[in-house]
């Protein structure tokens, strides 16, 4: 559950607008001060950033950009072997850069004509209503940090390279860029706290940690494998379980390891029709309906 522990970093402003970031004891880059000092100088324009502003750029210095590259050249054989096919045509088409650090406007302008999300730049943590309620106006909310090179196989926060390699990629696909609208929807449709977090965790066992049978061999398409050159080469280990909605939104999960427990969709029919059906027809009474919250 998201509750049980947070998934970005939280983002504060002092009297003078300066921002910082907040990061948990156990993150890699926190007894790092350079990195902290960074995280702090990225985060700043994000926070006073506002619709309808110019999307700020970040200059990017040149080990970030090797974490990028590193993190590009490693994934890329991977992704071949082991991302479904609907991924890896929306990697071609938006031919992100491998050697450096796109900026987020950039991506937006790629993205646009195929699917047309844009881009919204995150400080730290989005709230829950706004980030799955903006997915219904093709907005993705991402994060432009990177993170810390001493762990560049597995971060346990998102960084632009799970938001962008991740999640843009998939969204270069129009079907499963739909599927996201419609989580987004479905999102925006709830009024209960119950409701917004059954979504939030059918979100997670698809579009974060979705795996499918495609010709009889099991593959990723979600953003949290396909950003993390570790995990990748881990989620056939996993307990795969047939698409279960309720079981998702019942099971725990802890949102900083590796996952044990995934959720495979037979083919991307499964995905586009039936989990993006089942956004399409969410709301509140969906979500009352699980024993957990019977009576809510
Ligand atoms: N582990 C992912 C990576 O290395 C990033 C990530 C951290 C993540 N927490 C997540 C992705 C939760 C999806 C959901 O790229
Ligand atoms: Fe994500």
């Amino acid at each position: 559950m998201f509750e049980e522990g947070q998934l970005y970093a939280p983002v504060t402003a002092d009297e003078d607008g300066r921002a910082t970031v907040h990061l948990a004891d156990d993150h890699p880059g926190a007894k790092d001060d350079d990195y902290r000092r960074r995280r702090n100088e990225i985060a700043g324009p994000a926070l006073d950033w506002r619709p309808g502003d110019p999307v700020p750029r970040v200059q990017y210095t040149d080990s970030e950009d090797e974490i990028w590259r590193t993190v590009c050249r490693e994934l890329a054989p991977k992704h071949e072997r082991l991302a479904i096919r609907g991924y890896l045509e929306g990697k071609e088409a938006l031919a992100l850069p491998s050697d450096h650090v796109p900026q987020l406007d950039e991506v937006s302008a790629g993205l646009g004509p195929i699917s047309g999300f844009q881009l919204y730049p995150a400080a730290g943590l989005v709230p829950l209503d706004v980030f799955y309620g903006s997915l219904a106006d093709g907005v993705f909310h991402s994060t432009q940090y990177l993170r810390h090179p001493s762990q560049p196989l597995y971060t346990p926060e998102p960084d632009i390279l799970h938001e962008v390699v991740g999640h843009c990629n998939l969204l270069a696909n129009p079907a499963i860029a739909e599927v996201k609208r419609r989580a987004g929807e479905a999102a925006r449709r709830c009024e209960t706290p119950e409701g917004l977090q059954y979504v939030a965790d059918v979100f997670w066992f698809t579009i974060e940690f979705g795996v499918m049978y495609e010709h009889g061999e099991l593959r990723a398409y979600g953003a949290g494998l396909l950003s993390s050159f570790g995990e990748i080469e881990e989620f056939r280990g996993a307990d795969i379980r047939p698409v279960d909605f309720d079981q998702m939104a019942t099971l725990a999960y802890d949102i900083s390891h590796y996952q044990p427990i995934l959720f495979a969709c037979d083919g991307m029919s499964e995905l586009t029709d039936r989990v993006a059906g089942f956004f399409a027809e969410f709301d509140d009474e969906t979500a009352a309906r699980l024993p957990r919250n019977a009576g809510v």
